[in-house]
This record gives C-alpha cells, structure tokens and sequence, in this order.
C-alpha cells in the first residue's frame, strides 16, 4: 500500500464541476483582476474569521509584509517571530524592512510567551505569533505583553484557518494574514493569501500598499506594489471556503484516530495541544527521537512524510545576519532533530490511517 502526504485531488474532485463551471464563467464575464467575485469572497472571509475586513492579497508572505507596513513599521523597528516557523514569516518581515528577533518556541510547538519579554526592546514594534500546523499560539498572555509594552499583534494565520482560542476563530487579535498555498486547510489553485482585521485604517492602507499605492484611479499616495488575489482564485476559494468546516473536521477526525491508534507509544509530542484551543490540523506532528529512522523505515512501506521543519530559522543561510548561532534556540533546533508529519488531509480513508499507524507501531515494537 502507497500511502501520499497530502493528495489535494480527493477534496477537489468533489467539486470539480462547480469549479470549471465557475472558472468557465469567469472567462466568460472577462474581470480577472478585482471585481464582485473578490469582494464576494473577502466579505465571505471576513464573515468566517469574525473580522471586519478582509483584504485579498497575492500570496500569504505578503499578506505579513503589507499588514506590518500598513501599521507603519519598517526600517529601524524590531519584531519579534518564533524561531520555529516557515522562512516566510521571517523573510516577511524582511521584506517589510524591519529586523526580525526570534524567540524560542514552547511545548506546543509555537512561540513561548514566557521568553517574548527578554525580546523587548525600545525598537520592538510588533510581535507575529505564529499559529503553527493548525493550532493557535498561546495569545492570552502575548496579547497582554503586546498591550503593556504597546505592541501590534499581527498572526501568522496561514496554516491555522478556523483554529479557535478560548473560542475565538484566528486572528485572536485585532490582525491576521493568511495563506491560500493549495495545501493549506483553504487553498487556492495556486497561490494566494488574506489580511483580516477589525482595524479599518489598516484595511485601507493593505489595499493600497497592494494596488500600486492608488487612493483612486492613477492617485499614488503611497509607493505601494502589486499583490492581489487574482478572481479566478477568488471565485474558488469562494467555492472552496463553504467546505472548509467539514474538512476541518475530517482533519481533526483524522488526527483523533492517529492519536488512538499510537497514544500508548513512546513517541513525544504526539498529543501536544492546549486545553482551551481548537486545533485545525493542518499538519499532523509527531516527535521522534530516531526521527530520520522512522522516516526511511515508513518510506520503504510505501508512506510519504514531511518535516516542518528540518532547519530552524536561526540557522538558515538567509538569515545570517541576525548575528544567531547555534545552540541560542535549544527547543527549536531539538523539534527540527524530531518532527515528522504523518499524512493529513481530507479525504484520506481509515484504511491509510491504520496502515500509516500499523507501520510505526511496527517500528517501535521491533525495538522490544
Ligand atoms: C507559517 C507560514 N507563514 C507564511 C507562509 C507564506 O505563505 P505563502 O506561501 O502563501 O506566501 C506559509 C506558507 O507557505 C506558512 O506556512
């Protein structure tokens, strides 16, 4: 048995006819770029995050990097990122213009509140919390460091669409950017990406900064670029978006059924999770001390995983020049050592979870 990562062809096919039909109607109407088919689905967005605003945007790295520059931070500002995220967060903020400062990550995978205040300093602007593989960072006390230093929150929403907090949907707070990469639990059919908030100066000025900086028509107020979700994504997304609750639950259905069958093993991580959130599952992580053994051992029963992530930022060639070494991380640098995600999507039947899970009980059992 071959058991895939990630096969977006089983939610798709579903919804196959719609989409043509949908995408057929596009071409038809001949609005590729804006239009009511982008406004339908930022105002369905918004409706579903509970936000104000919706602002579609080209792709989830500059939904970041247009929300922090909409909140006027750039050159000269810090901000503060876990260590333990996709390079897009970071390079972000980059791009941005601002001076990224990593922070180590918890038990839970995402940054640790505890460590964020050692972080501060007179240049700190805002804070990104990242709500990695589908559960939300612990925003309670972030939101109340970023409120008594003055701090802007914007979340890192891109792999945690429909997460909750304390009930609340992602972004906790008042910003979020997000990522329609096909893969996330909302994907396009290509790339694509949101910034949702309740602050309408920011909603207006993300606009701008991702339409060439026009107020109007050729009025340049501001040196903005090009970053907009193109209609076609946004018409499916639309499509896409009235099935994102059933495949959230089918991945939090799947994740449950993975900790059944492996909760008796050895293996750390496996269950880690807050008791006041609601985890999306976007990736299903579990902590391996012979990570790269069970890797290859699943790989040659015909099971594919992935790491997110093998290297940690602080380490990355990239980011060299924040001046990290290693060592300066410790838990970012041992979950880069033992994460491996299982299969996870909609879609994937008992029969592949059994077998993906039958497998590492095997792994483990050859050990006795
Ligand atoms: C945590 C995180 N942040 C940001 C991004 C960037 O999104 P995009 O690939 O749409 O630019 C991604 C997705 O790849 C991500 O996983």
């Amino acid at each position: 048995m071959k058991v895939p990562f990630n096969d977006l062809s089983r939610a798709h096919e579903p919804l196959r006819e719609e989409i043509l039909r949908t995408i057929g109607e596009v071409i038809d109407d001949g609005i590729f770029i804006g239009g009511e088919r982008v406004s339908k689905f930022e105002s369905n967005f918004a409706k579903f995050c509970r936000k104000e605003y919706c602002i579609g945007i080209g792709n989830g790295s500059d939904a970041i990097e247009l929300a922090l520059r909409a909140y006027g931070i750039g050159q000269g500002d810090e901000v503060i990122a876990p260590a333990n995220t996709y390079n897009a967060t970071v390079a972000a903020i980059v791009a941005a213009g601002a001076t990224p400062v990593l922070v180590d990550c918890d038990d839970y995978f995402n940054i640790n509140p505890e460590l964020i205040h050692r972080a501060i300093t007179q240049k700190t602007k805002a804070i990104v919390p990242v709500h990695l593989y589908g559960r939300t960072a612990n925003m309670n006390p972030i939101l109340d460091i970023a409120n008594s230093f003055g701090l802007r929150t914007i979340e890192d929403c891109a792999q945690a669409h429909g997460a909750t907090y304390l009930s609340n949907i992602t972004p906790i707070g008042e910003t979020g950017a997000f990522s329609f990469y096909p893969t996330k639990n909302l994907g396009a059919l290509g790339d694509g990406g949101a910034v949702v908030t309740d602050n309408g100066e920011v909603a207006k000025r993300v606009r701008q900064l991702g339409n060439y900086g026009q107020r109007e028509k050729n009025v340049h107020e501001i040196a903005g670029r090009n970053s907009r979700l193109d209609t076609i994504q946004a018409a499916v997304l639309d499509i896409k978006l009235r099935h994102l609750e059933d495949w959230n639950n089918q991945r939090k259905d799947t994740a449950c059924k993975y900790h059944n069958f492996l909760s008796d093993i050895d293996i750390r991580g496996l269950i880690h999770s807050y008791a006041c959130i609601e985890d999306v599952s976007h990736l299903y992580v579990i902590q391996a001390e012979r990570r790269d053994e069970l890797r290859g051992f699943l790989a040659s029963r015909g099971v594919e995983t992935a790491i997110h992530y093998p290297t940690p930022i602080h380490l990355q060639e990239a980011f060299k020049s924040l001046g990290y070494k290693k060592g300066d991380f410790p838990r970012a640098e041992q979950f880069s050592k033992e994460v491996l995600s299982l299969p996870m999507f909609p879609g994937i039947t008992d029969r592949e979870i059994e077998y993906v899970s039958g497998k590492i009980r095997g792994f483990y059992s050859a050990d006795r």
